[in-house]
Order: C-alpha cells, then sequence, then structure tokens
C-alpha cells in the first residue's frame, strides 16, 4: 500500500479545482426548502418498517472560545447556561424522532460533533445520553461504534472517564498545530502535553479508537514546523488522522477575517506541507484511505477498503453506509432511504420551531434514478479507487458506456494525464490521481455546471 499515492505535483497543479468533498450526492449546496419535515416523517415511516438500523449525529454547537480559522457551524459563548435550553429543545426532538422509529433499530454508530460536545457539564452529558438510551436503542455491549469531539482543553481524565462510562468507545481530537506561532495566530493555544494527557487517558480507559485533526495551510505555518508538529502527532501515535486543507473564505467566515493574509502560506508551500506529511505518515505505517484520511493498518477503516465494504457518507468515511443517518440539533444533517435533509442552522430558529412541537427541517433533498445511479459512481471511487462498469449495470440496469457516452472524453483526457486507467470495461484511480479522486468524481457530477463553485475550497 505504500504506493498508494504517488506525488505528481505538476498534475496536482493542473487538476487542483475548488470542489465539493462528497459526504453526499447530490452535496448540500443542492437542498431546497421544499423539503422539510413531512418528508422527514415519510422517510421514518420506510425506515421503521424495513427495521434499518441506525448512525446517529448529534450537534452540539457551543464553544467557549473562537478558533479563527474555524468553518463549522457553532455559536461561541462563555455563558455556559445557554446549553440548557438548547438541552431541552434537543431532547424534544428526540423523543419526536424516536416516536416514529421502532425500538428494534438498532443503533450502530453515534457521534456527537460540534462546536465543543464537551462544552456540557457532566450532568448535562449524562441526561443527553439518558435520553437517547430512553427513546432509541443504543446499545449496551459496548458492540456500536459511538464517538464524540474532544476538545483537549476542555475535557480532563474525569471526563474521558465519564464518556467511556456513557458508551463512548471512540474519541476524534482537535489538533490543528502545536506550533505556538501557529496556535497564536489561530487563537487556539494547546500543549502537547494536554492532548497526550487525553490520548493516555483515551487508551486506558480501553476506547477502541482515537483519532486527530490536522490542518495544513494555517496562518504562520511553514514546511518546517508543520512537520515538526506531524512528527509530534505521529509519537501519539493516534489510530486515523484526518489532514484538513484550509479552506480560507472569509466571505463565508465572519472569524477567517481576523487572519492576516499575508501570513497565509503560498501554495508552493502547501503543497510542500501536504507532500511532506504524506511522506512522514507512510513511513510510520499509515495507509492513506482516501481524501483527506489516513488510518493505521489495523484501523477498521483500512480494513474496510481492504474489503471492498467502505462507504461515504456526511460523517466522513464509514463502516455504517448501511444505516439510516439521523442527524439531531441545529444544522444537523439526515440521510433517511433516498431523502437528505438538514435542519434549521440558526439557533433561535431550531429551538422556537422545537417550542412549538414541530420537527426543525429546513431543507433537503430526494434523490432521483439519476442521482442515485452517480451517487454508487462516485461512491465507489472515492471509497475505493476503481469502478467496474457491469456492477453499476447490474445494478441500474444501464449500459453505462450509453449511459455516460457524453464524459468520455473528459475521462480520456484523464487517462492520458495519468490520472485514471481507463477502458471500456472499468475506471481505476492511478496512485498519481488519488489526492486528486474527488476531481474524477466531478465528472459524473450532473450539478456541477450549474453550482458557483466559490463555495468549495480547492481539492488540495
Ligand atoms: C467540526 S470541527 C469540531 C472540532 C472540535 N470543536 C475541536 O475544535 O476540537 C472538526 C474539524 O474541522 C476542521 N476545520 C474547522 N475549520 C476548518 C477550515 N476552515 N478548514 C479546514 N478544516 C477545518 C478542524 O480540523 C476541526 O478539528
Ligand atoms: S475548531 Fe472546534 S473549538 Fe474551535 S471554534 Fe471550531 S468548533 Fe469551536
Amino acid at each position: 500500500m505504500l504506493d498508494a499515492i504517488r506525488w505528481d505535483p505538476d498534475l496536482i497543479r493542473r487538476y487542483d479545482l475548488a470542489g465539493p468533498r462528497y459526504t453526499s450526492y447530490p452535496t448540500a449546496a443542492q437542498f431546497a426548502s421544499e423539503v422539510g419535515a413531512f418528508d422527514l416523517l415519510h422517510a421514518l415511516r420506510e425506515s421503521r418498517r424495513a427495521l434499518r438500523p441506525l448512525s446517529l449525529y448529534v450537534h452540539i454547537p457551543f464553544c467557549a472560545n473562537i478558533c479563527y480559522y474555524c468553518a463549522c457551524n457553532k455559536v461561541i459563548t462563555k455563558d455556559r447556561g445557554r446549553a440548557h435550553a438548547y438541552l431541552q429543545r434537543l431532547e424534544q426532538e428526540i423523543h419526536l424522532i424516536g416516536c416514529h422509529l421502532d425500538q428494534a433499530q438498532r443503533v450502530e454508530q453515534l457521534h456527537l460533533g460540534g462546536g465543543t460536545p464537551t462544552f456540557l457539564n457532566h450532568d448535562e452529558l449524562r441526561q443527553l445520553m439518558a435520553r437517547l438510551r430512553k427513546h432509541l436503542n443504543l446499545l449496551d455491549d459496548d458492540s456500536g461504534d459511538y464517538g464524540i469531539e474532544i476538545d483537549p482543553r476542555e475535557a480532563d481524565w474525569s471526563t474521558m472517564g465519564l464518556l467511556r462510562e456513557l458508551g463512548f468507545n471512540r474519541v476524534s481530537i482537535g489538533v490543528q498545530d502545536f506550533d505556538p506561532t501557529v496556535q497564536r495566530a489561530v487563537n487556539r493555544l494547546q500543549g502537547l502535553d494536554e492532548t497526550r494527557a487525553v490520548i493516555e487517558a483515551a487508551r486506558t480507559l480501553q476506547f477502541r479508537s482515537v483519532n486527530i485533526d490536522l490542518i495544513y495551510g494555517l496562518p504562520k505555518q511553514t514546511p518546517e514546523n508543520f512537520a515538526r508538529t506531524v512528527e509530534e502527532v505521529i509519537s501519539l501515535q493516534p489510530d486515523r488522522l484526518s489532514v484538513f486543507n484550509y479552506a480560507h473564505l472569509p466571505e463565508r467566515f465572519m472569524p477567517q477575517r481576523r487572519i492576516n493574509g499575508q501570513d497565509l502560506p503560498s501554495p508552493v508551500q502547501k503543497l510542500a506541507m501536504l507532500q511532506g506529511t504524506i511522506e512522514q505518515l507512510t513511513a510510520a505505517g499509515y495507509r492513506y484511505i482516501g481524501m483527506d484520511h489516513f488510518a493505521l493498518p489495523d484501523d477498521d477503516l483500512a480494513i474496510a477498503q481492504e474489503e471492498g465494504s467502505l462507504q461515504r457518507n456526511f460523517q466522513g468515511y464509514t463502516t455504517h453506509g448501511h444505516c439510516d443517518l439521523i442527524g439531531l440539533g441545529v444544522s444537523a444533517i439526515s440521510q433517511v432511504g433516498d431523502l437528505y435533509c438538514q435542519n434549521s442552522s440558526d439557533l433561535n430558529q431550531y429551538q422556537s420551531i422545537l417550542a412549538d412541537g414541530q420537527l426543525a427541517t429546513s431543507r433537503g433533498l430526494v434523490c432521483n434514478a439519476d442521482d442515485r445511479l452517480r451517487r454508487a459512481v462516485i461512491q465507489q471511487l472515492i471509497c475505493h479507487f476503481e469502478l467496474v462498469f457491469a456492477e453499476i449495470e447490474q445494478a441500474f440496469d444501464i449500459d453505462f458506456g450509453v449511459y455516460f457516452a457524453s464524459l468520455w472524453p473528459s475521462l480520456q483526457v484523464m487517462a492520458r494525464d495519468g490520472l485514471i486507467e481507463f477502458d471500456n470495461k472499468h475506471i481505476k484511480v492511478l496512485p498519481a490521481g488519488r489526492l486528486l479522486v474527488r476531481s474524477v468524481c466531478m465528472v459524473f457530477d450532473a450539478y456541477l455546471e450549474q453550482q458557483n463553485r466559490q463555495r468549495f475550497s480547492r481539492v488540495i
């Protein structure tokens, strides 16, 4: 697997286009306000009839401090009391959704994300989990994948102990960069020692897996200082790593305006950081899973990729793609059968709709036959780097070459450029094209022409 990626700067420069990350197809940019709570209830009825297993995502939007780079849906507040009103409404939502599901539907996966879920105090975390257990079939035998995003500045050994007791067995830890100069430039001061303490707690308490998030392209980063961060992170031995490209879109994300544009590394420096990071991680035994993700060979994601069962959804790469995904909380996205839908992203609106006893679904999309077909193609490419046309033809009763005839010239150019291997039976993304896999997926995206690409970040 060490040849999983081949570094080709020329190809990267040519194919480094702004594009979606394909955590769904069609992407959230296609969601429309015609889809609402009624559609969600209808989809839940189908899910219940089929007794499909569930994956839950619960969004806790609060953070005590602002990180200037942050593009997540969050509310910055020092007022811990704000969590109380939010949790009341979230519990109402859990109750409403739970009424439409069957207790036999096992919750195989749970993820608490944010914002900062550990903004909640211990009693609030206990109560939230009790409420989830009351209305949904959470597993008690530690067989589910139950994860939570941890900000080490907000968590200590006792928090980790509580989380384990509440049933969590995976943690995802935001680091971004350990260099103090970079940390000051993004207003996130987080020591290596406090991060190590949380990871040691996770290991001692037998959490199954630790993920670390890094970002390259932040202000004051250089290839040299970022290489030191990566070295320190490798010494912490996370099972998984996400290495995100910094998406600098100050028109969309206000706090990013506090970042001095002149402090940002140049495109050449960013490429050097990415190349260096890949070399360091592969030398340390990590495998490139795809997009921004790396994992140790014995991690579930790496195993699922080897076995051909890896999938991708709003939670990123997942081994639970067969589950219906239920998003709870402000801005949370659900994927139930052919329906995608999203709750209101406005905290006040979310809370007031639930206060009226309604679900806060504000937009979404129901996949049509063409969406389903392209979704399967994109999933296969982005998870497995290979697409055998006969499999799609069988599943969707089409002739691949006829259906996608208009795409042939683009694919031929990619093949000539060495991004893919391509004939009338299959497409294989070559090692030089793997970092650019979403550029290959973009060829199959029927909506891209109509979209304003500015809303997306670049591929690399
Ligand atoms: C939803 S955030 C929540 C994480 C958690 N609150 C923390 O800070 O540890 C998840 C990850 O998104 C990534 N992220 C946030 N803003 C980003 C941006 N502008 N560009 C790229 N990645 C970003 C960061 O790596 C962050 O850890
Ligand atoms: S990175 Fe995490 S802690 Fe920082 S503002 Fe974003 S969500 Fe909050």
